[in-house]
């Protein structure tokens, strides 16, 4: 196998559907990358899954290039994303852009954002024109809970929809390679699929699209509770609990070591 470039990864778009996750850490990388996973995305939900905290808000810049290095020396096939922390990029597009460059040297291929104003495409375009591929997201966008006073669905009215159409193609047209759509109507998603000559990448949006995410913990049933539209590929929960609770009844019985 070779390498994933965005050049394959734009080839793949209605030839082959890709089945993408997170990752945080080298051991988990190296076995999504074994497994043909084309994309890894050093997500933010890094801050649910790895840190603890209620979102993705508390991420540093530093936890996620701690990250992106474990996992970008694991794997050797798979693209490697860095998702830009929230903070990171919303000041000025000088500093978005010097964040972005240090993901790159800590072993990134590329970047993801949120958003789609004005600002964000034309901090695309800057990113790209520096020779940093983009990675962008529409639709949900957790960076803004805050702002939407929780997680939820969007894309639900005729209006909203067709602002979320109109902002995939404002990230496809600043230059962005690709195109997150988190948890919209799944025929919301079908269109914009249909509509951008970009690959789309859902989560919570319908199995049209070019591409899917899903969350490593949530895949592998290291989180009990997940969104109602994940699916569980194993119960590493009760594997690992299970495990744990051996190893420590059999020490506390004289058996191990
Ligand atoms: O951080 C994350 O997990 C994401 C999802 C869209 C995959 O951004």
């Amino acid at each position: 196998m070779k390498k994933w470039t965005v050049t394959t990864i734009r080839e793949a778009k209605g030839k082959a559907k890709l089945g993408c996750v997170t990752a945080y850490d080298a051991a988990f990388a190296r076995l999504a990358d074994e497994a043909g996973v084309p994309i890894i995305l050093v997500g933010d939900s890094m801050g649910n899954n790895v840190l603890g905290y209620p979102n993705t808000l508390n991420v540093e810049l530093e936890d996620t290039l701690r990250a992106v290095g474990a996992v970008a020396r694991a794997a050797k096939d798979a693209m490697v994303v860095a998702d830009l922390p929230f903070g990171t990029y919303q000041a000025s597009a000088d500093e978005a852009v010097a964040n972005a460059v240090r993901c790159l040297k800590a072993g990134a291929d590329a970047v993801k954002l949120e958003g789609a104003t004005p600002g964000v495409c034309a901090l695309i375009k800057r990113l790209v024109e520096s020779g940093i591929p983009v990675l962008a997201h529409v639709g949900m966008q957790p960076q803004s809970v805050n702002v939407y006073g929780g997680f939820k669905k969007q894309g639900k009215t005729d209006e909203a929809a067709a602002r979320i159409l109109a902002d995939a193609k404002a990230v496809a047209a600043a230059g962005a390679f690709m195109v997150t759509l988190e948890c919209i109507p799944s025929e919301l998603a079908a269109a914009i699929t249909a509509e951008l000559a970009i690959p789309t990448i859902g989560i919570g949006a319908g199995k049209e699209c070019d591409a899917q995410w899903l969350v490593m913990h949530d895949l592998l049933g290291l989180n009990e509770r997940v969104p109602g539209f994940v699916k569980k590929y194993a119960d590493l929960a009760t594997v690992v609990r299970g495990a744990f609770s051996r190893y420590v009844a059999e020490v506390a019985a004289g058996q191990f070591p």
